[in-house]
Order: C-alpha cells, then sequence, then structure tokens
C-alpha cells in the first residue's frame, strides 16, 4: 500500500505494536488516529508525538465502535485507512478448567471487534478514491500454540475473514491487508517472557518488528508474514521448531 498521505486510525495504538505502528506511518507523513480503551495510555502517547489524535474506543462493545465510526468519519472526513491491531491474548488450559471470560473476551475482541470495525467504517472507505483495511493476524493464525488454543483460532479466523473481505470488496476501491507478526517483545501476554526465557526463546524487538513490518506494507502484497510468521506460514517447520513447539505445548 501507499505509507504515505494517508489518514489512519489504529485501533490499540496507544502501546506495543499498535503504538509503534503509529509513530512510524506517522513519521511517513501520515495523519494518524490512535484508539484504545485507556485513555490515560492514549493520552500519554499522543502527548508524545505531537500532531497525533486520540479517540478512547472498545472494539469488544459494538455500540462503541458506531459511536466511533459516525464520530471519526466526520471529524476525519480524508480517512482511508484502518488497522485493526487491537487483540488481547489469554492462556486458557481446557485440562485444568476452562476460562470462559477469558474466551469470551478473546473472540469479542479478536474476532467480533474485527468484524464489526469493517462492517462500521466500510461505507466511509467506499467513498474514497483508494482505502486500506489491515487486520493484524499473527504467525499462530498457520499454527496455533496450544497454550493459546482460542487465542490462535481467532487469529485463524482473522487470517480466513480478511481473504473472503478480500474477494468481497476486489471491485471497490477498498483493499484488505493482512499483517502477520511473529512473537514480538510487547506486554500481550506478561506471563509469557519468563516461561519463554526457560523455552529458550526471545521475542522480535519491537523497533526491529516495525522496521520490517512497513517495509511489507510499503510493498503490494496482500498477505503479509513477518520474520517468524513467514515459516509457521509457509509450513516450513522444522522437526527442531516442532519438538520446541510440543515442548511449548506440554
Ligand atoms: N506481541 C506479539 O507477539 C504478537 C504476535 C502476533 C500478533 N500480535 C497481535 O498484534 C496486535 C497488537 O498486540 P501487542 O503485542 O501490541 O499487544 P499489547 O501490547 O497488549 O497492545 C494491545 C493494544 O490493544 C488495545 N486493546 C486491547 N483490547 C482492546 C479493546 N477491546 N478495544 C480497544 N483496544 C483494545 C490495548 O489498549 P487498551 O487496553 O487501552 O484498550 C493495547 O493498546 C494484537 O492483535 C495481537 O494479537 C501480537
Amino acid at each position: 500500500m501507499n505509507i504515505q498521505g494517508n489518514t489512519i486510525l489504529i485501533t490499540g495504538g496507544g502501546s506495543g505494536i499498535g503504538r509503534g505502528l503509529a509513530e512510524a506511518l506517522q513519521k511517513q507523513g501520515n495523519k494518524i488516529i490512535i484508539a484504545g480503551r485507556r485513555e490515560s495510555v492514549l493520552q500519554e502517547t499522543a502527548k508524545a508525538n505531537p500532531g497525533m489524535e486520540y479517540a478512547v474506543l472498545d472494539t469488544s462493545n459494538a455500540g462503541s465502535i458506531q459511536a466511533a465510526a459516525a464520530k471519526l468519519t466526520s471529524q476525519y472526513p480524508d480517512l482511508n485507512v484502518v488497522i485493526n491491531n487491537a487483540g488481547v491474548q489469554r492462556v486458557i488450559d481446557f485440562a485444568a478448567g476452562y476460562d470462559d471470560a477469558a474466551a469470551q473476551e478473546e473472540i469479542s475482541t479478536n474476532i467480533s471487534g474485527v468484524l464489526r470495525m469493517a462492517a462500521a467504517f466500510l461505507p466511509h472507505l467506499r467513498t474514497k478514491a483508494s482505502a486500506t483495511i489491515v487486520n493484524i493476524s499473527s504467525g499462530l493464525a498457520f499454527v496455533p500454540m496450544a497454550r493459546y488454543p482460542v487465542y490462535s483460532a481467532t487469529k485463524a479466523f482473522v487470517h480466513s475473514f480478511s481473504m473472503s473481505l478480500r474477494l468481497q470488496l476486489k471491485d471497490t476501491s477498498v483493499r484488505v491487508v493482512e499483517l502477520a507478526p511473529p512473537w514480538v517483545g510487547t506486554d500481550l501476554d506478561a506471563s509469557h517472557p519468563e516461561r519463554a526465557a526457560h523455552e529458550g526463546m526471545s521475542p522480535m524487538p519491537l523497533p526491529a518488528f516495525i522496521n520490517a513490518a512497513m517495509e511489507e506494507l510499503a510493498s503490494d502484497e496482500d498477505e503479509l508474514k513477518v520474520a517468524g510468521a513467514k515459516f509457521l506460514y509457509a509450513g516450513g517447520v522444522s522437526e527442531k521448531q516442532i519438538a520446541t513447539f510440543a515442548q511449548i505445548n506440554h
């Protein structure tokens, strides 16, 4: 996609990958609006990046999305890119006891949020000469990690839904891009780094990920896999990696 001169809404843009993308895209000359639930986090990020705007939005809530779509499309009529980045990841162990609240939180944010954001913003995006919806999936969309059974499945959903949406919109001005990150050092699962250290794994540092993701976004491809996510997508998982996954999964 053209990564300059857009007006871009990034959900979950106050922290982690969303903040990294917001800052990198602002440096490229895009107008950026970040959105999330915690106003203090959004405020701090916007303050650190003069010119960046923010809006409080809970993507797990249909009413919140409707209200944000009405407000933001009238406040920012040039809005032409929506990055569905907000996501949550929970450890759920069916052998030890199912946590329905955690599962529903993942489903309402990672699945319903992505569906409703597309539906709510599409009428506006279709009025633009060139528009893009970017859905953030994961390498775990292609090979699940059993520790995150619902999360992995929600990301497989994002991959599948992005393919269908892309086809349905192929004769419109709206492109659909999927960006699949590998494991990146953020706050997504605070318990992950401690466990992973035991397993000899380490995340991709956020700045390196953002550089790689920006290169991918600047391409004309629809399915963007960054670093480790490429191997999972291609099924190019080595025996050693399978052994590591099996170890992690138990
Ligand atoms: N980090 C990784 O290893 C990794 C790998 C593959 C894919 N991803 C995906 O990348 C995306 C960003 O993850 P991250 O690692 O940057 O996680 P993060 O550091 O936990 O950030 C997630 C962001 O999403 C926002 N958010 C969560 N639930 C929301 C909701 N219901 N409504 C609006 N905003 C919400 C959070 O802000 P509030 O809490 O203030 O709402 C936060 O700013 C997610 O979709 C994640 O699944 C991450």
